[in-house]
């Protein structure tokens, strides 16, 4: 019996290797997902790994497929959830839980096992991304069953099993972090009414140390195609590369600072701080393209699907028909959603400097306030009294019932 666990090397982590091969005797194979979580995370990871008693490590750098496949898609659907979250860490779950389910049938696995707690979203991506990919496989979840309660009892575990606690110091915060954004939960976070410390931000100046001059990255150019974000200040780059350009820029400028109370998909309630640098200016920039490229009706029913397809990938229904359905309408309607957006970017706020597209519905010799042919002012007054014929009709109604 072999099992692959998602791994990252930290204490949780490393003392589910061996209550795995305890209380189910199998071979453990952990798996390490490089989504952009900063590559140290990386670094000796194999060594700690065996040295918790796992027979093998795998990793896998999934960053361009993680961008490409997965960031992008919810880009172009506009989807946030909640008003807010722009669903980092939602979007990597089935990235990496798709990996396993294939390190899985490479290594001969029958099951799975990941850290996430029994109170969160997490364990349920992963496991609905199992489920949907292979049925067959078994699925451990070690915090749902064991006794270990928290810090303290991992490591007297770790000692009594005599595997090396991690050195690296666990910060006070949960945070999860990809090429996407950074998420900050617990701690003093866990009271709505106190405000996160300075400190706490890893990926974004704060707004207020950010340049009060003008630089050469104060304004920049986003070239759009298909709704699929292509290159950065005139440059083409790949996903992943024009992403990772995005978040530095971001970064300077203190951008894309969320602060949020959400409701988690078990039913609580959960405050949650998250760093979306290079997210948040992307999102500004197919908002505004999409301004020239999306007529009034097809605007109001992207975004009415928008809010849905969100709430499936919160809940972890990536690989479920309906987001794939409602992703094929996606692509459909932003086909003409190609063109550049040019932003201002100041003190964590973004300001539009520019939009164009060759597919841009706006017609200046329509809407110009110097006379065109096209549009006939004449036009309007008729139009006028037939879309207010009903207002009409129950004006003369009541106008009679008061007489
Ligand atoms: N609340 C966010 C979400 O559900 C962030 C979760 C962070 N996860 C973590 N393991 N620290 O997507
Ligand atoms: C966890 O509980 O494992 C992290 C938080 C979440 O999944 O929402």
């Amino acid at each position: 019996d072999k099992v692959v666990l998602a791994y990252s090397g930290g204490l949780d982590t490393s003392v589910i290797v061996p209550w795995l091969r305890e209380n189910y005797g199998c071979e453990v194979v952990c798996f390490t997902a490089d989504v952009g979580q900063g590559i140290k995370e990386l670094e000796g990871l194999e060594e700690k790994a065996k040295a918790s008693g796992a027979c093998q490590l795998v990793v896998k750098d999934l960053k361009e497929e993680f961008v490409k496949d997965y960031i992008f898609p919810c880009l172009r659907a506009g989807a946030i959830y909640e008003r807010k979250y722009l669903l980092g860490t939602s979007m990597a779950r089935p990235v990496i839980a798709k990996a396993m389910v294939d390190v899985a049938r490479e290594v001969g696995a029958d099951a799975v096992s990941h850290g996430c707690t029994g109170k969160g979203n997490d364990q349920v991506r992963f496991e609905l991304t199992f489920f949907a990919l292979n049925p067959e496989l078994s699925v451990v979840a070690p915090w749902r069953e064991w006794e270990i309660r928290g810090r303290e009892d991992a490591i007297e575990y770790a000692k009594k099993h005599s595997i090396p606690v991690p050195v690296t110091k666990k910060s006070i915060y949960s945070r999860d972090r990809n090429l996407w954004h950074l998420s900050h939960e617990g701690d003093i976070l866990e009271d709505p009414a106190n405000e996160p410390k300075e400190d706490m931000y890893m990926i974004s100046v704060n707004p207020e140390d950010a340049p009060d001059q003008p630089d050469p990255f104060r304004k920049v150019k986003i070239g759009i195609d298909a709704g699929l974000p292509v290159s950065v200040d005139g440059v083409k780059l790949s996903p992943a590369s024009l992403l990772s350009k995005l978040n530095e820029i971001g970064k300077r400028h203190g951008i894309g600072r969320i602060d949020m109370v959400e409701n988690r998909l078990v039913g609580m309630k959960s405050r949650g701080v998250y760093e979306t640098p290079g997210g948040t200016i992307l999102f500004t920039a197919v908002r505004e393209l999409e301004s020239l490229t999306l007529d009034r009706e097809t605007m109001q029913v992207k975004d009415s699907l928008a809010l849905k397809y969100a709430e499936l990938v919160y809940a972890g229904r990536w690989f479920d028909p309906l987001r794939e359905s409602m992703d094929a309408f996606m692509e459909e309607i932003t086909k003409s959603t190609t063109g550049s957006v040019t932003l201002k970017l100041y003190k964590g706020s973004i300001s539009v400097a520019g939009r164009e597209s060759p597919y841009s519905l706006y017609r200046q010799d329509i809407s110009s306030f110097e006379s065109g042919q096209i549009y006939d002012q004449a036009d309007a007054a008729g139009f006028i009294r037939l879309y207010g014929l009903p207002m009409r009709v129950r004006a003369m109604l009541d106008k009679g019932r008061y007489d």
